[in-house]
């Protein structure tokens, strides 16, 4: 069948207003050409992020009716709680408000001045926490993983070679070893459950707790499940349990592969980190049966772990991903292949050669599919990597636009028109101009920096 079946069909409808050209280019403007500035509703297609922008099935909405506000030991909890450990075997499950105050507690717990920490490629929240504690982040993704067109199919996996090097070298100031699945920052790539097995050992062997950063799981599983040897027949939910079972501790954005809009956990095994943790909460996030969220919050989660890892699900949201990409690729648009999980990367370096990285190109990409189509995107490259500390700048890796595609929210007719307005811009892409910023923060800059064209 060439045609993408969606596996659900729609009970709720929310209206997409629809705006002109010239709106457009009065507001993206007044936004200070920072996509993050709109107004939501300014936006015809909004592929900002994948992140809590998902549809709720009815049966979490319904879940969202029995959820128990108690202020402890919440039935809501439990039932939680039983459906992390369903997935992810690990003996303490806190709740948080989302991923990043997970990674906060985690790197209260292990940060700090002089420690180094090693992940596949730190998303920009982790970098953040890490660097706000006075520790470095370093990201040592395999060499194929910044190869935007290269067609390894685990281009997510961790540079093994690498990573042995690097724990012999950092020695003690190491206090765990990361790896995000899928990567996110690197092109939404796939980890295999063999380098996940592999880095585990590594980090058993310099003696150094093992973390997950299991965002984006069931996406990450399915892959393992299409791709990897030996696991074809195996069922998603067991798979993702090899994964973890590997880990001594996960962070968790549950508006990713939970069908959130609001919720995260932190997982750990030992008793003595996980006492740090909870009293980390209580104090930041609140009392350990609730964290950052409502019971109804916990339960509309524990009802859609249940629904991520159906395979009729993910073999829409995957093959989506991969038909905007062969629609793209037969348009000559650069993409990163082969497909990732969650979104489509365009690479904007290669297509706008005529911009040069500190011009950010893949800003102006991202302005330009505002301004022609209503479509909003998000750069990841120089904007979002490319400012340090020290407050120096470089090119990064890769200057991309990330297009994340919601769960269960956009049809294939959104899907087409997406991909129009990459054939008008393909005919004026030559004559877009970079942008320079005029007013950044120290940390995480994308967010609120402002441009102005040059
Ligand atoms: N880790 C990864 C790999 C992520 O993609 C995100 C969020 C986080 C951690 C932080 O989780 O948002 O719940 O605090 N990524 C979103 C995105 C924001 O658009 O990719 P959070």
């Amino acid at each position: 069948m060439k045609t993408i079946f969606e596996p659900f069909r729609i009970k709720t409808v929310e209206p997409i207003r629809v705006t002109t050209r010239d709106e457009r280019e009065r507001l993206i403007k007044d936004a200070h050409y920072n996509l993050f500035g709109l107004h939501a509703d300014d936006v015809l297609i909004d592929l900002l992020t994948d992140s809590g922008t998902g549809a709720m099935s009815a049966a979490q909405w319904a879940a969202v009716m029995r959820g128990d506000e108690s202020y402890a030991g919440s039935p809501s909890f439990y039932r939680f709680e039983a459906a992390v450990k369903a997935l992810m075997p690990f003996t303490h499950i806190i709740p948080t408000h989302q991923g990043r105050a997970a990674e906060a507690i985690l790197f209260s717990i292990f940060g700090g001045p002089g420690r180094n920490i090693p992940n596949n490629t730190h998303f920009d929240t982790t970098r953040g926490n890490i660097e706000a504690s006075g520790a470095a982040g370093h990201d040592l993704v395999i060499a194929e993983g910044k190869d935007p067109g290269g067609l390894h199919p685990f281009k997510g996996n961790i540079d093994l070679e690498r990573l042995e090097f690097y724990l012999g070298e950092h020695g003690d100031s190491v206090p765990c070893v990361m790896t995000t699945i899928t990567n996110n920052a690197g092109g939404g790539q796939p980890v295999s459950l063999a380098n996940i097995r592999a880095t585990a050992a590594l980090a058993r062997k310099f003696n150094k707790p093992f973390i997950i950063d299991g965002c984006r799981f069931a996406e990450n599983a399915w892959f393992i499940k299409q791709r990897e040897a030996g696991q074809g027949a195996r069922s998603i939910p067991d798979i993702v349990n090899d994964c973890f079972a590997e880990a001594d501790g996960m962070t968790m954005s549950a508006k990713k592969d939970a069908f959130g809009n609001i919720g995260g956990w932190l997982a750990l095994n030992d008793d003595d980190l996980a006492e740090q943790a909870r009293n980390h909460l209580i104090r930041t996030e609140g009392f350990p049966t609730y964290g950052g969220l409502s019971g109804r919050d916990l339960d509309a989660l524990a009802q859609g772990l249940t629904e991520i890892v159906d395979e009729d699900y993910l073999r829409y949201r995957i093959r989506t991903n991969e038909y905007i990409i062969e629609r793209l690729d037969a348009l000559g648009v650069p993409v990163v292949k082969p497909a990732g999980g969650h979104a489509v990367f365009v690479d904007a370096r290669a297509w706008l050669p005529h911009i040069p990285p500190l011009e950010y190109p893949g800003q102006a990409l991202s302005v330009a599919l505002y301004e022609t189509g209503g479509i909003r995107g998000c750069e990841i490259g120089t904007v979002m990597f490319g400012a340090h500390p020290d407050g120096t700048e470089t090119p990064a890796p890769m200057d991309l636009v990330r297009l994340a595609i919601p769960r269960r929210t956009y049809t294939q007719s959104h899907a087409d028109y997406m991909i129009e307005v990459f054939e008008d811009l393909s005919r004026t892409k030559d004559s877009l101009r970079g942008l320079r910023i005029v007013r950044q923060p120290k940390l995480m800059r994308h967010f609120t920096c402002r441009f102005e064209r040059l």
